[in-house]
C-alpha cells in the first residue's frame, strides 16, 4: 500500500519540474484558491480582486500580486518543490509561459453560468490554452509540443464558486434545479472539461478537493449554528462525484493519470483542532469585519473600507472570509509532496490513481 501511494504522488506531484526524467511544465485551472493575479487584468467587482493591501502583507511578493492570501498560494509551493520557478498568470503580458502557465480566476466557476462575466470561467481557461498550446507549436515544432503537452501537470482546483454564489446565493437557480442535479451539472462540465484536455494530450492531473465551503468564515456567519451545513453537503457530493468521475476515466481513458487530493478532511481537522497543527485559531479570519471576520470584505470592498486584521497570520486557518492563509497553503503543498505518512493520512488523503493496465 505505502508503495502504491508513493507511486502515485511521485506521479502526479514530484513529476512537475526539471528534477523528473523528462520536464514536466505546470499548467493550472481554477478559481480564488489558486489565482495568481489573472484577475488584475479583467473587468470585474472589487471583491474579485486582491490586488491591494492587506493581501500578500508578509512580503514575500514585494507588492500585493491579486492572490488571495498573505503571501504565497499551493501552487506556488508545488512549483517550487518541483524546482520550477513561480508560474506566471496567463494575462500578465510579461509572462514567460515556459515552465506553464495559471489561467485560475478568482470568482471563476466550472458553470459558465456562475459568477457571469465577472471572471474567466472554465470553458474560456480551456480556450486560453489553446493559445498556448498554438505558442508552444510555433515555438517549438509539432512532436515536440505534443511531449511538452502530453509531460505536463494539469492541476485543478475549482467548483466553489458554483455552490456558492452559483447556486446557495442564486435563488432562481435553486428553483430550476435540485442540488443533486445541479452537482450532475457541475459534474458534467468538469468532466467535458478533462476530455477536451485528454483529446489533446494531456495526460496527469492533479485535483484539489473542495473544502467544507460551509465552515467559511463568511458562511459560518450566515449560519445560526456552527457551519452551514447546506454547503457542507454540496462540497461533499461535489467531491464523491469527482472521485468516481476519476475512478471511471482512468478505466476509459489509456495513460490518464491522476490525483485526487482530500482537502475536505485535511482543512476540517485544522478547523476543529488548530492547535494540533501549530495554529491558534481555526475558525475566526485574520483579516475581515463582522462575526468570525465573515463580512466579505478585507479592504476590498467599496461599501465597506474598514476591517481587522490579526496581529499573526501565522496563527490562523483563514486569512480572510473565504480563503486560508499562506501557512495552510504550504502545510497541505508539504503534505501532497511528502504523501501521507500514516494510516490515519491515508485515510484522510484518499490519494488515488489509476492507470488503464494493458
Ligand atoms: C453544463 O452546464 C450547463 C449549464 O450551464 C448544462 O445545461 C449542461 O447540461 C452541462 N453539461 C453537462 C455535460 O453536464
Amino acid at each position: 500500500m505505502t508503495s502504491f501511494v508513493n507511486l502515485v504522488l511521485v506521479l502526479c506531484f514530484s513529476s512537475i519540474g526539471v528534477s523528473a526524467e523528462k520536464k514536466s511544465v505546470f499548467f493550472i485551472f481554477g478559481d480564488s484558491t489558486v489565482d495568481p493575479g489573472n484577475n488584475n487584468y479583467i473587468e470585474t467587482i472589487p471583491e474579485n480582486q486582491a490586488n491591494h493591501k492587506p493581501y500578500g502583507q508578509n512580503g514575500f511578493f514585494k507588492d500585493p500580486t491579486g492572490r488571495f492570501s498573505d503571501g504565497r498560494i499551493i501552487v506556488d509551493f508545488l512549483a517550487e518543490y518541483g524546482k520550477l520557478p513561480i508560474i506566471p498568470p496567463y494575462l500578465d503580458p510579461s509572462a514567460d509561459y515556459s515552465y506553464g502557465v495559471n489561467f485560475a480566476s478568482a470568482g471563476a466557476g466550472i458553470l459558465s453560468t456562475t459568477n457571469e462575466g465577472q471572471a474567466i470561467d472554465l470553458k474560456t481557461q480551456l480556450k486560453y490554452f489553446e493559445e498556448v498550446e498554438k505558442w508552444l507549436r510555433e515555438k517549438l515544432g509539432s512532436s515536440e509540443a505534443e511531449e511538452v503537452i502530453s509531460n505536463a501537470v494539469y492541476f485543478i482546483s475549482m467548483g466553489s464558486n458554483d455552490y456558492l454564489g452559483g447556486y446557495l446565493g442564486n435563488p432562481k437557480m435553486q428553483e430550476l434545479h435540485l442540488p443533486e442535479e445541479y452537482v450532475g451539472m457541475v459534474i458534467g462540465n468538469l468532466t467535458s472539461a478533462l476530455q477536451e484536455l485528454y483529446g489533446k494530450g494531456a495526460r496527469k492531473f492533479g485535483f484539489l478537493s473542495l473544502s467544507p465551503l460551509g465552515c467559511l468564515p463568511i458562511l459560518r456567519a450566515m449560519s445560526p449554528k456552527g457551519c452551514f451545513e447546506e454547503a457542507n453537503s454540496l462540497a461533499l457530493a461535489h467531491n464523491n462525484a469527482l472521485k468516481n468521475v476519476l475512478t471511471n476515466l482512468g478505466y476509459l481513458f489509456k495513460d490518464f493519470k491522476y490525483c485526487y487530493s482530500n482537502f475536505y478532511n485535511w482543512l476540517q481537522q485544522r478547523i476543529i483542532y488548530p492547535s494540533n497543527y501549530g495554529f491558534k485559531e481555526g475558525v475566526n479570519a485574520c483579516c475581515g469585519s463582522g462575526p468570525y471576520g465573515g463580512v466579505y470584505t478585507c479592504g476590498g470592498t467599496k461599501k465597506v473600507t474598514t476591517y481587522e486584521l490579526c496581529d499573526n497570520a501565522n496563527e490562523h486557518v483563514w486569512w480572510d472570509s473565504f480563503h486560508p492563509t499562506e501557512r495552510i497553503h504550504e502545510q497541505f503543498a508539504k503534505a501532497l509532496r511528502m504523501g501521507p505518512r500514516t494510516l490515519r493520512e491515508r485515510i484522510l488523503f484518499e490519494i488515488s490513481s489509476s492507470t488503464r493496465r494493458r
